[in-house]
């Protein structure tokens, strides 16, 4: 498709760090090619910026191709902006027309405080993941190699759909109540689905569920937005698993 040329104007949330108040500031970019990503028209939005002297809006990313998470802001009132099951660095601005007004901000949530403009602290995910969301293995040299592990096709395929979770927080972000629970029942049911996270299924769900509530997420209410706005398509199936993993631990 033959790209062509809008003019928009960009509402954005500017945030001077974490004290400090933020507000709405309204930026005109014009000549922003339709080819061009969202992200790419941020760099075009801060190279203007520099010229006129102003500071840049600081952004987070990393690998503009969908898999590292780190993209995260909310566009237009929602996570990852008007498409589904894509990133923000994977939204085009053929998705705006010419003459649009588009609300750019970071992800909403008390476990995800602002750092500066568009960027959040997003490490309570890390915290939670290196409370149990790994496999410990024995290196000792009579290692047996996963290969050799029959799992069934229909465990295999769940669990490879939940570990394509990338860690974004939209989950988080879209919730009304601020609740982690797609992003950790993806984690728990990842491993609890292959024979090779059984061996620490108990500890890893009750440690990362405790992880989950010190971080200060709300609770899962099943209304289902976190599902919608999952860039990866995580299912709210993931969560009812969890819900099954912690009670069987708990009982344990
Ligand atoms: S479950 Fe989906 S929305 Fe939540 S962190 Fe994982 S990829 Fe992002
Ligand atoms: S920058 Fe890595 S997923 Fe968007």
């Amino acid at each position: 498709m033959a790209s062509k040329y809008i003019n928009i104007t960009l509402k954005i949330w500017r945030q001077k760090d974490a004290k400090s108040k933020g507000q709405i500031e309204t930026y005109k970019l014009d000549n922003v090619s339709t080819s061009s990503s969202f992200l790419e028209m941020l760099d075009q939005l801060n190279e203007q910026l520099v010229g006129e002297r102003k500071e840049p809006v600081a952004f987070d990313h990393d690998c503009r191709e969908g898999i590292c998470g780190m993209c995260s802001l909310y566009i237009n009132g929602r996570a990852h902006g008007p498409d589904t099951k894509i990133t923000t660095c994977q939204l085009h601005m053929r998705s705006f027309k010419d003459g649009d007004t588009i609300y750019v901000e970071p992800w909403r949530s008390k476990a995800f405080p602002v750092i500066k403009d568009l960027i959040v602290d997003r490490t309570a995910f890390d915290r939670i993941q290196q409370a149990g969301g790994f496999v410990s293995v024995n290196t000792s040299g009579r290692t047996m190699d996963a290969n050799a592990i029959p799992v069934a096709k229909f465990d295999a395929d769940r669990s490879f759909e939940a570990a394509a979770c990338i860690g974004c927080g939209a989950c988080v972000a879209s919730c009304k109540n601020g609740s982690a629970m797609l992003f950790v029942g993806a984690k728990v049911s990842q491993y609890a689905l292959l024979p090779q996270g059984k061996v620490e299924a108990t500890q890893r769900v009750l440690n990362m569920v405790r992880q989950m509530d010190e971080e200060g997420f709300g609770n899962c209410t099943n209304t289902g937005a976190c599902e919608v706005e999952c860039p990866k398509g995580i299912s709210l199936e993931n969560i009812a698993r969890m819900n099954r993993e912690y009670l069987v631990a708990s009982i344990k």
